[in-house]
């Protein structure tokens, strides 16, 4: 019988029988490579039922399991993870290329090292003299790391067994790795499957937290990190826009913690540090306030967090205007054009429409919706919003405002910062306790009006 053959979608992992140019599943192009289906060899193990029939099955009540962590030396990382690194789990660091992975990584390293653990570090991108030297650069060249630029898993596995078990080790990156068991190129999606499941027996089998990092990838040639999101415990992502200093680190998933927190770095010349109230960085470079600029009062996690949305509008010199919307949802612009349109008059059928966050931080809430309209109606009419004012609130299609969760948080740190006024939907539950100006908002109109008047 010929070898069947199975192909997959580096960028979610779909698999199908055939080759085609679009993934069926997510729409990229380019994306189906070929895989390799033979099984993958497991170093002459059977299974542990073929060996010893029936398995001892265990009840929901049983022995509980104290679950011990290690405190990774950044409060922002302690944070995302839901209270530091998990003994015997495995995560994944995602990433774009240049974004401070290994930065990063080499700083909790050396953190680790500092409560006596034992840490390798293998790179496998760059050599070992450039690893010292970014060491040397981030002032941790004394710290006890055990560095190697190896590639081989069978090495690396082989220097894991040696001597006393490491609390961590850090593969970088998952891209370059290769296993001899399998016939494939390093960085496809066969070799990224097969050297991760390795890692992962390893850590389970030993009780040391592996690091694996993996790029983010656009043009194909290498496999992304989302094949193997699903053997992992936890997912990290450290995005930032270029050039910003800011770098978020977000849990995509956790086993062992939740999963919408986020942990705000700035990148100086001296490494990663941490932002431990990220409101008052986002907006503290802020420009005198002018037309199309409003601040939103979010919620990341369990925290505030106070953004400026800026919004430029301008007569499109084409048939087709363009609409750009950096950090947020598209589509959700392109529903609030909409509803301005249909709900209050505005017309902005024949303008191109920018949105923008400052600072290179994604806003996924809904509740931002109340703040883009401000911002994009002050764009359009050229008036400025009042001073000192936030907004936040989710507009439903017939432009009513709807409540949100956390107000009181949202209100104490507008508060905190020195905010006097906060637009917010107007059916509450119950007014918080706060010296900021509440004032009610039932429908987008209100806020034209207001801007108008
Ligand atoms: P790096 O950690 O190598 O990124 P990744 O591993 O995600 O590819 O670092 C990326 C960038 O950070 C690099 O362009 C240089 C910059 N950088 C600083 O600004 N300050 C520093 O202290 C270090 C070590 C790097
Ligand atoms: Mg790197």
């Amino acid at each position: 019988m010929p070898p069947k053959r199975t192909y997959i979608c580096d960028d979610c992992g779909n698999v199908t029988s055939q080759w085609a140019g679009k993934c069926t599943a997510c729409g990229t192009w380019n994306s189906i490579v070929e895989e390799h289906a033979e099984p993958i060899a497991v170093t002459g193990q059977k299974s542990k039922a073929s060996r010893r029939g029936a398995i001892q099955l265990e009840s929901f009540d049983g022995k509980e399991q104290i679950i011990k962590r290690y405190e990774t030396g950044f409060d922002e990382l302690n944070l995302v993870t839901g209270g530091g690194l998990v003994p015997g789990s495995a995560v994944l660091v995602g990433g774009d290329p240049g974004i401070g992975k290994s930065t990063l990584l080499t700083q909790l390293a050396a953190n680790l090292t500092k409560s006596g653990e034992r840490v390798l570090y293998f790179s496998g991108e760059e050599a070992t003299a450039q690893v010292r030297l970014r060491a040397a650069r981030l002032g941790i060249k004394k710290a006890p790391v055990e560095l190697a630029a190896e590639t081989n898993l069978e090495a690396i596995l082989a220097t894991m067994k040696e001597g006393k078990t490491p609390a961590l080790c850090i593969i970088d990156s998952i891209q370059t790795l290769w296993t001899e068991t399998v016939e494939a190129a390093p960085g496809t999606v066969t070799q990224l499957r097969a050297t991760t499941h390795a890692l992962i027996r390893q850590a389970k089998k030993t009780n040391c937290c592996i690091i694996i990092v993996g790029h983010v990838t656009k043009d194909g040639a290498i496999a992304g990190p989302k094949v193997i999101e699903h053997m992992v415990d936890t997912v990290l992502y450290f995005e930032g826009e270029r050039g910003a200093q800011f770098r978020i680190l977000r849990a995509q998933k956790n086993r062992f913690g939740p999963t919408d927190e986020i942990g705000v770095f700035e990148m100086r010349d001296t490494g990663l540090s941490e932002v431990s109230n990220p409101s008052e960085l986002f907006l503290s470079d802020r420009d005198e306030q002018g037309p199309g600029m409003a601040v939103f009062a979010g919620i990341e996690g369990t925290r505030p967090l106070l953004v400026e949305i800026q919004a430029l509008v301008a007569p499109s010199p084409f048939g087709t205007p363009r609409r750009a919307v950096i950090g947020w949802d598209n589509s959700r612009l392109n529903m609030l054009l909409a509803v301005m349109e249909a709900r209050c008059g505005i017309v902005l059928g024949k303008h191109d429409v920018y949105l923008n966050i400052a600072g290179g931080i994604k806003i996924n809430e809904p509740a931002m919706d109340l703040a883009a309209v401000a911002a994009l109606i002050s764009a359009f009419t050229g008036a400025t919003l009042p001073k000192e004012s936030m907004f936040f609130g989710e507009a439903s299609l017939s432009g009513g405002i709807r409540r949100v969760s956390y107000m009181a948080q949202r209100l104490r740190e507008g508060e905190k910062l020195g905010f006097k006024k906060a637009y917010l939907p107007a059916n509450m539950n119950e007014k918080p306790k706060v010296s900021i100006a509440c004032q009610p908002v039932s429908h987008i109109s209100e806020i034209a009006k207001m801007i108008s008047s």
